[in-house]
């Protein structure tokens, strides 16, 4: 791609277009990009490029002759090219990635005319200009910030300009949609931590969560984009299903907290152990008898069970023990517990349904793993039923990774099968 931009300040062009990324291309010889002064293309002795309006009013117009001796001289030393004369004009069509991505494809000789004053001269641009392009609805004092403008959107996309096709093709407008978000280190900066699953190493959960963020960041920050999108991948129709009904749930307005449970829990306790129970009943899971009033008033004496609260109501519970009962050391039949060292079992989760689809649940999870930190566990280890499925989805979504069937014969609490999920706890 040759790019040549007629100007009355080639310098400065020069100078910004031949930094960084454009200037590198320049230099690979992959795009060439000359900026021409118009003013050595005078016929007047004055150098003068400009004159008074006929008919009267302000400022200056930009005479014909200088433009076109110049346009001709460069049309010769680019010679035979599949070339496009553009205006930069207030007046021409909306510039945008399209536009862009039709120059690239189209042409590779673009001669870009820029303007000052108050204009030039419209028989210039009746005779010689095949478009005119502007790069939004202001008026600029020249033509050359818009030009650089063009160019630098039209070269990067020029083969060899970029490393690679992606690093355009994923960004924004490519598809009409506006990019993720992107981080970098550290991990956690102003307490802001970056979002866990682009840490995970898991690249198809990370192109699942960069799409899911592109369509909700069009949908936010640009509705007029959205509204233009024609979705027909099944997964961006799952993903806009999943973000509508995230979208459509209660918010969760008051804070979040949690503290150790007093036996003034204890009624929240059961009765939300009751709605737990039979929650697993119908999915057909038996939990044995060990989730009675003992098992709990045990729980709190020992300092295990937490309660959950929004504002001040009762929004759930969870136990986090550190043990080394037999279970968490040696019963997995078929597999091993990856952590050695000090850790805790997290037990008895669970969240009153009206808070299902708040993110509630993750933030009690976020809870665990401070509380496990505090003391100074290496590891979270959790046993599962089998049959829990939105357990075992809560736990993959937090990195807690499959471990192996428990051995149900040496376990304290009961019946049915359990399997292990562990989590290793970074060091921070
Ligand atoms: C002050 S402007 C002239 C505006 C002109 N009198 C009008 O009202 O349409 C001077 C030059 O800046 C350039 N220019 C100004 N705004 C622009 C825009 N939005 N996009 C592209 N070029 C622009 C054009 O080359 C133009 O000739």
């Amino acid at each position: 791609m040759r790019v040549d931009i007629l100007t009355l300040f080639p310098d400065s062009m020069q100078a910004v277009l031949g930094e960084s990324v454009i200037g590198r291309g320049a230099k690979k010889g992959v795009i060439e990009i000359h900026a021409h002064q118009i003013r050595d293309y005078t016929e007047n002795k004055q150098m003068q490029v400009d004159d008074y309006p006929y008919g009267g009013g302000w400022g200056c117009v930009m005479m014909a002759q200088p433009l076109k001796s110049c346009l001709d001289a460069v049309k010769a030393q680019a010679g035979d090219r599949r070339s496009r004369v553009i205006y930069m004009s207030p007046q021409g069509r909306r510039f945008n990635q399209e536009e862009a991505r039709r120059l690239v494809r189209d042409y590779d000789h673009l001669v870009l005319v820029c303007g000052h004053y108050e204009g030039i001269d419209e028989r210039f641009i009746e005779e010689c200009v095949d478009e005119e392009i502007s790069i939004g609805d202001f008026v600029l004092t020249g033509g050359e910030l818009a030009a650089m403008v063009v160019t630098d959107a039209v070269c990067r996309m020029v083969p060899g300009v970029l490393s690679d096709e992606a690093c355009y093709t994923g960004e924004s407008h490519w598809d009409g949609l506006l990019e993720y978000p992107q981080y970098t280190r550290p991990d956690v900066w102003e307490g802001r931590a970056v979002p866990e699953v682009l840490r995970s190493g898991d690249h198809a959960k990370v192109e699942r969560w960069r799409r899911k963020k592109q369509l909700e960041r069009t949908m936010d920050k640009r509705p007029d984009m959205f509204h233009e999108l024609k979705l027909t991948d099944k997964t961006d129709l799952e993903l806009l299903e999943e973000i509508r009904a995230e979208r459509s749930r209660m918010r969760l307005e008051e804070p979040v907290t949690y503290e150790k449970a007093t036996v003034a829990d204890l009624p929240a306790i059961m009765d939300q152990a009751v709605k737990a129970r039979s929650r697993m009943k119908k999915q057909k899971i038996n939990f044995g008898k060990k989730h009675d009033e003992e098992t709990f008033k045990k729980d709190i004496a020992d300092g295990s069970c937490y309660v959950v609260r929004y504002g001040k109501a009762f929004a759930g519970m969870f136990s986090v023990v550190e043990a080394d009962k037999p279970f968490c050391e040696t019963t997995i039949t078929d597999g091993k517990w990856h952590s050695t060292g000090k850790h805790v079992v997290l037990r008895r989760l669970a969240v009153e349904n009206r808070y299902a689809g708040t993110g509630m649940a993750d933030i009690v999870m976020g809870f665990v793993e401070r509380i496990a930190r505090e003391k100074g566990a290496k590891a979270i280890r959790v046993p599962v039923h089998k049959k829990n499925v939105p357990m075992k989805k809560l736990l993959a979504k937090h990195n807690y990774r499959y471990r192996g069937n428990i051995d149900l014969a040496l376990t304290d609490d009961g019946l049915d099968l359990r399997q292990a999920f562990e989590k290793v706890l970074e060091q921070k």
